[in-house]
């Protein structure tokens, strides 16, 4: 948590001034961040093609610049980020209408509604920043959001303007970067408008990103990196060593399935115009191909949540918190939160959801099959199965049916360690002869009514969690990981029942739905007592 008693001043001037600031400012006599005192891994460079490393025999990598050994996916690379980062972004709900008001209040409610303990802590100020100021010249004025125990996020672009063409950052990385370490910023979402036509191979994308991250590293103030460069030139192949969060496809609207012209892919590889204007199954079937490059410290990041904007029904707002989140996307609430109704913060507030999302293995969820079926008006209808291995071996399971017509659906077993088999000769996987007890995520989903106390703030406080309540948790206290190892029960959702050796889950899924479960393998003990 920050600390509450640094300030954050943004003087008028500054906006006015911000071409000529770029000049007169001095780069701040900083200490230097150094990764590599970290134990991080240098990013000035690509890395040689994996190798072998006899010690240990894990596959690790030879940084060209330092020659040290690195092991990717083993911590970030700025040793932030080790799971997705949550919070709220104006973008989605409110576009330029920003100001200071709206900044601090949205904190305000969200410490209040219990989402700051929830774990959404970043408040993040996106695009046309520079017109939201208050009549004094203060854009947020004071340490009000760190002391509210938020953090502060910035937006800029890697090109000449931002996409809504207020100046960017190409060409002024460090004194941006240092300017906003003034600030005492703890984040920047870094666009990809107007780039001089700086992308097109891998490697022009990773050089103009990448000065970026250095420039933050040299400030030597810790500020989380999210690149927003929509998927364009691969960034699930080098932009885990230099950032901690990519966007990997054009921009979330708020619609389930419809197709857009201006979105035109439907798979992220080789998409070499990824647009805007793309649906929730848009964007969540082009991470399939990639799910693999999710990892600890670099987040595949899916766009902001659109629940309570309006576009979409309840169970379709389900589907797109419950597969972001085992996707470990970050979750950045995208909505107005002093208008939040009741049953969207009853989804936003499910903490066996984000439990999921927060999970210390930091993976996304395989799409294990899809089937076209039941299409809409939109000729638009499939059912998949998604499915993740989690830290403590626990799994998740997905039943998704995005078809237009309720579908009872079935996970075997073998599906879910389909990976397990052993390459060449077949081996089933003893998991395959165990009991899984399995647990509905979505069982415990807050009434209405206890979300309308919460805004009404005629509800109890969560200060611990040891008030017994299923439905809410408070992760400032305890983290998930201990929660989950303290069997907390509001991040375990509902005990439905349980799958047998060679089993198959089914389940019946409405229209536009999905079945979220936990699975956990019965201990060997209940197992005996079961076969009795
Ligand atoms: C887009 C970006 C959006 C939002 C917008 C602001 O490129 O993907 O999330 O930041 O720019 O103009």
């Amino acid at each position: 948590m920050q600390d509450g008693s640094k300030a954050i001043f943004i003087p008028f001037f500054i906006v006015i001034r911000w071409n000529i600031l770029r000049i007169k400012l001095k780069s701040p006599q900083r200490s230097i961040y150094d990764p590599s005192l970290a134990g991080r891994r240098s990013t000035t460079s690509f890395p040689t093609p994996p190798q072998k490393d006899d010690d240990n025999s894990s596959v690790s990598y030879v940084d060209n610049v330092t020659g040290k050994v690195i092991v990717p996916g083993a911590s970030s690379y700025n040793g932030l980020n080790l799971v997705p980062q949550m919070g709220w972004d104006n973008w989605n709900a409110f576009q330029c209408d920003v100001n200071e008001s709206l900044l601090l209040n949205t904190a305000r409610a969200m410490v209040d509604y219990g989402l700051r303990d929830l774990g959404y802590q970043y408040i993040v100020l996106d695009d046309c920043w520079s017109i939201g100021r208050n009549e004094s010249g203060y854009l947020v004025a004071d340490h009000t959001l760190h002391s509210m125990g938020m953090k502060f996020g910035m937006y800029s672009s890697a090109g000449i303007m931002t996409c809504a063409r207020y100046p960017g950052s190409l060409g002024y990385e460090q004194k941006d970067a240092d300017l906003w370490a003034s600030w005492d910023v703890d984040y920047l979402k870094y666009d990809n408008c107007f780039n001089q036509g700086q992308s097109g191979t891998p490697q022009i994308s990773f050089n103009r990103y990448n000065v970026m991250s250095q420039a933050l590293n040299k400030t030597g103030r810790p500020i989380v990196y999210a690149m927003c460069n929509w998927g364009q030139d691969s960034p699930f192949d080098w932009a885990y060593g230099i950032a901690n969060s990519g966007r990997m496809s054009g921009d979330v609207s708020d619609t389930f399935n419809r197709p857009d012209s201006r979105c035109p892919c439907t798979e992220s590889i080789g998409c070499s115009w990824p647009g805007f204007h793309c649906s929730i199954m848009n964007i969540l079937n082009k991470m399939a191909a990639v799910q693999s490059r999710t990892m600890s410290g670099y987040a595949q990041d899916l766009d902001m949540l659109e629940i309570g904007n309006g576009g979409q029904t309840d169970s379709e707002y389900v589907v797109h918190f419950s597969m972001w989140a085992i996707n470990s996307s970050p979750l950045l609430i995208g909505t107005n939160v002093l208008t939040l109704s009741p049953a969207n913060l009853a989804i936003y507030s499910n903490p066996a959801v984000i439990a999921l999302n927060q999970d210390p293995s930091a993976t996304a969820a395989i799409r294990k099959w899809r089937y076209l079926v039941n299409p809409d008006e939109f000729g638009e209808g499939e059912i998949a199965l998604w499915t993740r291995s989690l830290d403590n071996g626990d799994q998740v399971i997905a039943l998704l049916n995005a078809g237009n017509a309720s579908m009872m659906m079935n996970a075997t077993l073998n599906d879910i360690f389909l990976d397990l088999r052993t390459a060449g000769a077949y081996q089933a996987p003893p998991q395959l002869d165990e009991i899984w007890d399995v647990y509905d995520l979505w069982a415990n989903r807050m009434s209405d009514a206890e979300a309308a106390a919460i805004i009404n703030g005629t509800s109890m406080t969560v200060t611990d969690n040891t008030n017994g309540t299923v439905t809410r948790y408070n992760a400032t206290a305890t983290s998930y990981a201990q929660g989950l190892m303290n069997n907390d029960t509001a991040l375990l959702g509902a005990k439905v029942g349980s799958i047998g050796p060679m089993g198959t889950w089914s389940a019946m899924i409405p229209r536009h739905s999905v079945g979220l479960y936990r699975l956990r393998q019965r201990t060997s003990d209940l197992r005996k007592r079961d076969e009795l």
